[in-house]
């Protein structure tokens, strides 16, 4: 029933959002929880709020993920709290866009730095965790799971968001070269990529009427996803039943990658 009880989880980005839901996911699965925030700590307590009333327990840990001092302190501080980790979802993640002529160098390296260099630094120090504790077989199978939020568009191109579409090509790349180079060491890596979720990231387009059909009219399942069709799949890919995954991208997307293929009356 709580596939990951006894493990331990950090979230990046988990004030809110696709990070919220899965922290919450985690908790409810048995795991203990780190919530990381940038900078909007009440929210990330009332996530640890509800890990606690779902019989779990769980800490908010303020970082930027692009700075690497303070990704260090952040494992740290996790460590300290709860012994060692077992599962890190690298979700933080921002949007900066703008026509390519017009993207400055500061909205690139902003959402490179968030989305891209964020996942690296604390990957790495992930990994250095799960190398020095290895496999543990009352704990998992595993001696570490890392799940990356990538997107849609680390394979659908993105006219307007060169940044983004950048940065999550880019994490699909190392999601895949950690995952070669780390499973001698039972350490498994692997994506979600999500498709349109309504988040604050997207608000814009689906808080408006015409957006948000605009929007329905890309995905072949006619619906925009919610955190809740994200969460359960994080937790799947950190637990034991997904033993035999690494190196692998799992679209949550209503179909939306199969967008434009053809199809006869619709
Ligand atoms: C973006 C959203 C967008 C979705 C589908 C996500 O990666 O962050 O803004 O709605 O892809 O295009």
């Amino acid at each position: 029933m709580r596939p990951l009880e006894g493990q331990t989880a950090l979230v990046t980005g988990a004030n809110s959002g696709i990070g919220a839901a899965i922290a919450i996911a985690l908790g409810a699965a048995g795991a203990k929880v780190g919530v990381n925030y940038h900078s909007h700590r009440e929210p990330a307590e009332e996530v640890v709020r509800q890990i606690a009333a779902a019989g779990s327990t769980a800490v908010a840990l303020q970082a930027d993920v692009s700075r690497e001092d303070q990704v260090r302190k952040m494992f740290e501080a996790f460590l300290a709290e709860y012994g060692t980790l077992d599962i890190l979802v690298n979700n933080a993640g921002i949007q900066k866009d703008a026509a390519f002529i017009d993207l400055t160098l500061k909205q690139w390296q902003a959402v490179i730095d968030v989305n891209l260099t964020g996942g690296f630094l604390c990957a790495r120090e992930a990994v250095k965790e799960s190398l020095r504790r290895g496999v543990v077989p009352e704990r998992s199978r595993a001696a570490g799971k890392i799940i990356f939020i990538s997107s849609v568009h680390e394979r659908i191109l993105w006219a307007g968001h060169a940044n983004y579409a950048a940065s999550k090509g880019g994490v699909m790349v190392l999601m895949k070269t950690m995952a070669q180079e780390l499973a001698p060491q039972k350490i498994r890596v692997n994506s979600i990529a999500p498709g349109a979720i309504k988040t604050a990231i997207n608000k814009e387009v689906w808080s408006d009427p015409q957006g948000a059909a605009a929007m329905c009219k890309l995905i072949p399942y006619g619906r925009i996803g919610e955190t809740s069709d994200i969460a359960p799949v994080a937790v799947w890919l950190a637990s034991d039943n997904s033993d035999y995954i690494t190196g692998t991208t799992i679209f949550v997307d209503g179909g939306m990658i199969l967008y434009p293929g053809f199809r006869e009356g619709g």
